[in-house]
């Protein structure tokens, strides 16, 4: 089958099963052509939960369709490539939080999105790159706080509203890969450029820019701003829309070997396949999602 054989079928598989496909904004360009609705990660919960279908195709991560999961319980939610996870929310489980509370009592958990069910469901309030800063407002200001699991999402969030956390050692190996060096070899050959970047980069590099932002803040970001060049230090899936939706702008890549394997795992095939078969499923258990929806609900409800 071509392209648009694979799409025709898609099309008339998603109104068969009444589904919707949802693409975060580092899906494959085909993927993300062809989604109903594309976003961030808070953007996309957001419309998992609220979304009038019965089946959601999630062209994410695993983490992502889980965050559905326990939104959207009474829907199915498919993950196209069940291998598509996330390194980040691998580097700290269950126990390691329970750990973590037992050695800071009086201390609540905040967690980014970037997590395992399992491990939400020990933790008090989620955030996104998009509302971290507002979730961090949003508490007592002599509140401890355990701030799990990225520790340049959490060094960011604590320069800027001058709170003190107790971190994880976790980080995104993709956003790794974006050297500060990499970054002013860009500002050095684009002198007038802006500097957009995704919170997962290095102190080095957040340094270095001019704003910091989500994913799709950094969409909204260039397309609202009168300037005409720009150098953008995140994952390399946002570039084909940044250029779409700005003819006029110029968008140079911090680095251009800041590609996420995951989420280029999930294809035009697998989407068809998954529709077909209704699989692979993600269905976070319930008794697991009633723990887990409170810190979730309370990250959707903020910024
Ligand atoms: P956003 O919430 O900004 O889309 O980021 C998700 C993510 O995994 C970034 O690596
Ligand atoms: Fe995880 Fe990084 Fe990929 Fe985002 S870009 S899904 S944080 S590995």
């Amino acid at each position: 089958m071509n392209d648009t054989e694979i799409i025709e079928k898609i099309t008339t598989l998603k109104k068969q099963r009444r589904a919707v496909l949802l693409a975060h904004n580092y899906q494959r360009d085909e993927v993300q052509a062809i989604a109903d609705h594309t976003g961030d990660s808070l953007g996309l919960s957001r419309i998992a939960a609220k979304v009038d279908a019965d089946v959601i195709v999630f062209c994410g991560v695993h983490f992502m369709a889980e965050s559905a999961s326990i939104l959207a319980p009474e829907k199915t939610i498919l993950l196209p490539d069940p291998n598509a996870g996330c390194p980040m929310a691998d580097m700290i489980t269950a126990a390691d939080v329970r750990e973590l509370k037992q050695q800071h009592p009086g201390a609540l958990v905040l967690a980014y999105v970037n997590t395992s069910a399992e491990v939400k469901a020990e933790t008090d309030i989620c955030c996104t790159s998009s509302n971290a800063l507002k979730v961090v407002e949003s508490l007592p200001a002599d509140q401890e706080i355990i701030f799990i699991p990225d520790k340049y999402l959490a060094h960011w969030v604590s320069r800027k509203t001058g709170r003190a956390f107790i971190t994880w050692q976790g980080y995104c190996p993709t956003h790794a890969k974006i050297l500060p060096e990499d970054v002013q070899a860009q500002k050095d050959a684009h002198p007038g450029a802006v500097v957009l970047a995704h919170p997962e980069c290095s102190a080095a590099v957040l340094d270095l820019s001019d704003e910091v932002l989500s994913t799709t803040g950094i969409l909204n970001s260039a397309k609202n701003s009168s300037a005409t060049e720009f150098i953008i230090a995140t994952e390399l899936g946002v570039m084909c829309s940044l250029r779409a939706d700005n003819p006029g702008k110029t968008f140079y890549p911090a680095s251009r070997h800041a590609l996420c394997p995951n989420m280029k795992k999930i294809t035009l095939e697998k989407i068809m396949w998954s529709l077909e078969r209704m699989q692979p499923e993600v269905r976070v258990p319930e008794e697991l999602a009633a723990k887990a929806r409170r810190a979730v609900e309370r990250m959707v409800a903020i910024g």
